[in-house]
């Protein structure tokens, strides 16, 4: 265990070590409205861009006109750890959406891309278990890798329902079609189609999930479809506690501006946090107005982040012991916490004692 982690001066600029630059292989085009950006991890850099299936890349694309700030966007990654070679992501278009139109109209290959390392909680427990997989559109890209994943590095079986508005709106048509024919046995997937089966209802949904009620449940959508399906999975009888989502938003800050590490001031009335980072032990002090992600940081501990403002997942941490409340929450849904997940970047210390780990 470390108890004397040294302190980076209050207030000063810290880089961000998590920012990196990978160069575009190849952009490939699997909707009218969605591409695959392939990514290539050089050798110096393939420990940081080590991810588990389901989490994402933060990437930064210009802003709208010459002088407007960079963006910063999250994006899932479509290809799994057991099976590709590179990082792949994908995205489709959101109409009238800055990032997602500029990614699909004007990145190419041999262009440069500035991300940041993999994060995220939407990973399976385990790949050695069955899973239900429900997504709609752009949805499907973490839940691919997890399938991927699952069906190559474990021993699960998957069920993956997949909604679209029409047949060429399906993301992974064909890569979909030659896992069915790979692993007959262990993946299957139906598509529903608005155009041909009608808009997704509650109750069409438990009707044809309930089959799959006792699996863990991994979900990902726009927002309405989200909404009905979480109605749908309670009403097959899912317990909350199985159903893990992903929620697709925009982020509003600079998550690859340099560190501000605020000044943080040690005192009697501070609690104790004991927390492990990628298996390391830290016993520190914990100002009770200071989030997690702070105190960390300004100890040179390298936690996992990205936006800093409570809407990715990125920092998601585990409670083991000890109270904590979130200053924001714009990502961890009811079963999320009920699993004992906070966010480092908006936690503060309620009881005296709490006892953390980044199990991701
Ligand atoms: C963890 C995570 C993973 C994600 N994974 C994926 C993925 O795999 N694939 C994927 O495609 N997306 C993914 N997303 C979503 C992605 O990050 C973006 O939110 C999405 O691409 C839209 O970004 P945009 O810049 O194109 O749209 P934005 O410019 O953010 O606009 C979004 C919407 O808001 C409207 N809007 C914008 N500005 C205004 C304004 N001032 N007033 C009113 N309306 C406005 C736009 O018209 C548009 O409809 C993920 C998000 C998260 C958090
Ligand atoms: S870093 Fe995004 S929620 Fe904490």
């Amino acid at each position: 265990m470390t108890d004397t982690d040294t302190d980076t001066d209050p207030g000063t600029v810290a880089a961000n070590t998590h920012v990196q630059t990978l160069e575009v292989l190849e952009v490939i085009a699997e909707t009218a409205d969605a591409v695959s950006v392939v990514l290539e991890v050089p050798d110096r850099l393939v420990t940081k861009f080590r991810y588990l299936p389901g989490q994402f890349l933060t990437v930064q694309v210009p802003g709208a006109t010459d002088g407007d700030p960079a963006v910063a966007r999250c994006y899932s990654l479509s290809s799994s750890p057991h099976l590709d070679d590179h990082l792949i992501i994908t995205v489709k278009r959101v109409a009238g959406g800055h990032a997602s139109n500029w990614i699909c109209d004007r990145l190419r290959a041999g262009d440069r891309l500035t991300v940041l390392s993999p994060s995220g909680k939407f990973v399976p427990r385990s790949l050695h278990q069955d899973l239900l997989l429900v997504g709609a559109g752009s949805g499907a890209t973490p839940l691919l890798s997890i399938a991927k994943s699952t069906l190559i590095g474990g021993s699960g079986a998957i069920f993956f329902f997949y909604a679209n508005r029409c047949e060429e709106d399906i993301i992974f048509a064909s890569e979909l079609e030659e896992i069915m024919v790979e692993f007959p046995d262990r993946f299957a997937v139906r598509h529903h189609l608005d155009d041909r089966d009608g808009q997704v209802t509650r109750d069409y949904l438990a009707n044809r999930l309930e089959p799959y009620g006792k699996c863990d449940v991994y979900l990902c959508g726009p927002d309405g479809f989200m909404t009905v399906a979480r109605e749908a999975l309670a009403d097959a009888g899912v317990p909350e506690s199985h159903v893990h989502t992903e929620i697709f938003q925009s982020l509003s800050g600079d998550p690859f501006a340099d560190i501000v590490i605020p000044p943080i001031t040690e005192g009697a009335e501070d609690a104790r946090v004991r927390v492990e980072v990628a298996g390391e032990e830290h016993n520190l002090s914990w100002p009770r107005e200071v989030p997690l992600l702070d105190v960390l940081l300004s100890k040179g501990i390298d936690a996992p982040y990205s936006c800093r403002e409570g809407a990715c997942s990125a920092c998601a941490c585990t409670i083991r012991s000890g109270d904590v409340r979130m200053l924001r929450n714009d990502t961890l849904v009811d079963a999320d916490l009920a699993a004992g997940l906070t966010l480092a970047c908006q936690a503060v210390p309620i009881s005296d004692e709490v006892e953390i780990e980044f199990d991701q």
